[in-house]
């Protein structure tokens, strides 16, 4: 009882007096059921006979019985899943509610159908609360099947309809999933910054963030408006400070009156700041600072060049050089021209990064954590994996099982490359030799022709890998590894990190990187260094992994890429 007291008083907020003001009254809460709850009730008899609120947008509407009454197909969201909604034309005009993409809000009795009806419950409604019309002639997406290609065009509404959804929820799992995993084993979640001034692969794609042409087009607009002083004015504007100048030193001279002295000071004053004013105009000029025949950015917002972060593995490492094992969980962006489907310009990586820690303990956590991943959306996310099932990739189930169940293949680089120069039932586009990055056709090989499950491969070269990558005992290769699956190739990259302070400074210098941007990292092998590790998960790739689906574009609410960043 003390409960609902309270929520009532929450709700109603009381004057003086005890009695709820007209004006502060709030609308009492829906207390909506979600649909979910009803169509995956594990007892639907149980269910049969309550009372609900449910709120949804129809997928569809159909009048029956010339007219008397509805069915609505209504779906929330909470789950694939519809409930079926019977209305009466008593109880509200019927032509408002069938329309495809209509949303309303019923509220009526559960009751078990007749027998042999697909339904475990359907709602039979007694009062229509509320409706957000949607006019059939207008809506875009009609209850046919629509390509994930149309879709895109409708990011804003794509989320309504079974595969995007299903997707979402996907994801929200697999987000879930990463948290747990990593709060089992012991990691802190840490928060890296989106604007970054270092750029942690060397490898230029980074997105610039500066106001330096905003800035730059408020001044030309405002020079326009209000044109600059010429150097006349300033001349003339310099020879009124002079002239009043003089007045008080000849005043003071005279031994003029106090008021006279004070009164000529204050001309002098306004006279002088008028100057100031007008130099600081004059030095306005349209276009982009430049210094030295560069860009000044000692003028942008930050006082020098920033970016949007490629990765926050540098800034995390320093927590793990503190906190031992933590991981960042956010979004990253990378200015590459690639239009493949498995590439964003903004996606979202999962970086844990361990100290005390070696290759082999980077490739365990990074196998254990792959595998809890799929396991978590068999034990969680098992009917919207069999929707993908059912529509995209009819092994997608399967795959996770056996990812979570059997153990990852491991090999050298220099042995991947030994298995892909055997080859000769494909021909691949890209020559295979010692040396080269392994393109995407030769990733695919080898994790779904040669082993056909999960393949780390560790030990590249260290021309191809980023500069912080341990440096082998070999000198010719570095303590990476590559996780590659069926379906998407490359999904994790990591390594063990190169802790010695004048190694890691002779990489930095071999990248062609200049060493100042990095002395806060070089400080982290200056002062207690420590053997550490760590990777990068492409969230978007486990989706495609997970799902099956083709395009990466699909498994982002709202994919960024070359031409495109919608809302
Ligand atoms: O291999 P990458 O470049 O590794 C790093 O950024 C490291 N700093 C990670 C670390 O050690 N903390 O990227 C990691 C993963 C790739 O394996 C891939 O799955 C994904 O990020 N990825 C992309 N996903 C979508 N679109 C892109 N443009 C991607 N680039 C990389
Ligand atoms: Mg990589």
């Amino acid at each position: 009882m003390a409960g609902k007291n309270a929520s009532a008083a929450a709700t109603e907020p009381l004057d003086g007096n005890g009695a709820a003001a007209a004006s502060d009254r709030l609308e009492p809460s829906l207390a909506r059921t979600r649909i979910r709850s009803i169509v995956a009730a594990a007892d639907p008899g149980e269910m049969a006979g309550k009372k609900v609120v449910v709120g949804g947008w129809v997928r569809t509407g159909r009048e029956q019985g010339k007219g008397s009454f509805a069915f609505l197909e209504l779906n929330d969201g909470s789950c694939l899943g519809n409930l079926q909604v019977i209305v009466d034309a008593a109880v509200h005009p019927l032509a408002q509610l069938t329309p495809t993409g209509t949303c309303v809000v019923v509220e009526g009795e559960l009751k078990r159908p007749p027998e042999g009806v697909k339904q475990s419950l359907e709602l039979r409604a007694e009062k229509v609360l509320e409706v957000g019309p949607c006019d059939p002639g207008k809506y875009p997406l009609p209850k046919t099947r629509l390509t994930l290609e149309f879709l895109r065009d409708w990011v804003h509404l794509r989320a309504r309809t079974n595969t995007i959804s299903a997707v979402a929820r996907i994801r929200d799992e697999l987000a879930y999933a990463t948290h747990t995993f990593f709060r089992n084993n012991g990691f802190r979640y840490i928060h890296t910054p989106i604007i970054t001034t270092s750029d942690c692969e060397g490898a230029g794609e980074m997105f610039q963030v500066t106001t330096l042409f905003s800035d730059a087009e408020k001044v030309e607009k405002e020079l326009k408006k209000n044109p600059p002083p010429s150097e006349s004015d300033i001349e003339a504007a310099k020879a009124i400070v002079k002239e009043k100048g003089d007045t008080v030193a000849h005043l003071k001279s005279v031994k003029a009156s106090k008021e006279e002295i004070s009164a000529s000071v204050t001309e002098l004053m306004k006279a002088k700041e008028n100057l100031s004013r007008l130099e600081e105009r004059f030095k306005l000029s349209a276009g982009i600072p430049q210094k030295d025949d560069k860009v000044d950015y000692s003028r942008d917002f930050f006082g020098r060049q920033a970016f949007l972060t490629v990765s926050g593995q540098l800034q995390v490492e320093t927590y793990a050089c503190a906190l031992g094992n933590v991981y960042t969980f956010g979004p990253t962006f990378r200015a590459e021209h690639s239009h493949t489907s498995r590439h964003l310009a903004e996606f979202w990586m999962v970086e844990p990064e361990i100290a005390f820690a070696n290759l082999e303990d980077d490739m365990n956590y990074a196998e254990d954590y792959v595998k809890f991943l799929c396991q978590w959306l068999i034990d969680h996310c098992l009917e919207d994996m069999e929707f993908m099932v059912k529509n995209f990739d009819k092994t997608a189930i399967e795959r996770l099982k056996l990812v979570a169940s059997s153990p990852f293949v491991r090999i050298s680089y220099t042995k991947a490359i030994e298995l892909l120069e055997k080859v000769t039932d494909k021909k691949f586009e890209n020559p295979v030799e010692w040396g080269i990055d392994l393109a995407s056709e030769h990733e695919r090989y080898l994790t779904e022709v040669i082993f056909q499950r999960p393949v780390i491969v560790y030990n590249y070269p260290k021309g191809i890998k980023a500069f912080y990558m341990r440096l082998n005992e070999d000198g010719k290769t570095v303590a990476a590894m590559d996780v590659l699956v069926p379906k998407v190739g490359e999904l994790i990259g990591g390594s063990q990190r190169e802790e010695r302070l004048d190694v890691l400074q002779q990489r930095i210098l071999d990248a062609g990187l200049p060493l100042e941007p990095y002395e806060w990292y070089l400080e982290l092998r200056r002062f207690g260094t420590v053997k550490h590790c760590g990777f990068g998960l492409g969230f978007e790739r486990m989706i495609l992994f997970a799902t099956g689906l083709d395009n990466i574009r699909d498994v982002i609410p709202f994919p960024r890429y070359p031409g495109r960043a919608d809302l």
